[in-house]
């Protein structure tokens, strides 16, 4: 009796572990964006249109720029000059290599324009970081947030379904 107790214990921990970190995992992250998918930075994508699709942003998430070098650089400016293409009086601006990650540290607006005269173009982008989502979502309408937690709610219950049967082989 003592000892299928014990099996019990163990195979309640063994199962609610990997639940456990899943739900940790939910909680803690930060997504990884790359600007313009694969268009990169360049000239001739539309980063309005860009933005529109993969938004909602939240702290902590990082933008991921790739472009040509010598040929584009990412400058963060403010509204203002984000509106003008004005590349004169920048935040930060970067153009070393082939690439530039830049995190969301603070929940705000961040406007990132091309200083090579590409921005007239639409080279040119404006985020917006929101707050971290609470720990359990509501159910979101949009549909790429509905089917990114597709898998996720499919992991759990096979979790949950494997704990149920396990406990009641034990106890049959
Ligand atoms: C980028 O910053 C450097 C100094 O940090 C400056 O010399 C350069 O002119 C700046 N470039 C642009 C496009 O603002
Ligand atoms: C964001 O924060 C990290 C560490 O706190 C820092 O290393 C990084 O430079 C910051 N990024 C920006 C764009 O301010
Ligand atoms: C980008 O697309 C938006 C519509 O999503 C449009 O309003 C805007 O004019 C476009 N920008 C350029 C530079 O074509």
């Amino acid at each position: 009796m003592e000892a299928s107790r014990r099996r019990v214990a163990a195979a309640a921990a063994a199962t609610l572990l990997p639940l456990f970190f899943l739900a940790f995992a939910t909680v803690s992250g930060t997504d990884r964006f790359t600007v313009g998918d694969s268009k990169g930075w360049n000239p001739g994508v539309n980063y309005t249109e860009w933005e529109k699709k993969h938004r909602p942003f939240h702290v902590g998430d990082w933008l991921v720029f790739y472009y040509q070098s010598g040929l584009a650089d990412v400058v963060q400016v403010d509204e203002v000059a984000y509106n003008k293409c004005d590349a004169s009086s920048p935040i930060s601006n970067y153009s070393k290599g082939r690439s530039y990650a830049f995190q969301l540290n603070h929940t705000k607006r961040y406007y990132f324009i091309c200083s090579y005269g590409y921005c007239y173009q639409g080279m040119k982008l404006a985020i917006k970081a929101e707050p971290l989502p609470p720990p359990s979502p509501p159910p979101s309408h949009k549909p790429s947030a509905a089917l990114s937690l597709v898998p996720r709610s499919a992991a759990v219950s096979a979790v949950v379904t494997l704990a149920v049967s396990a406990a009641l082989l034990r106890f049959l």
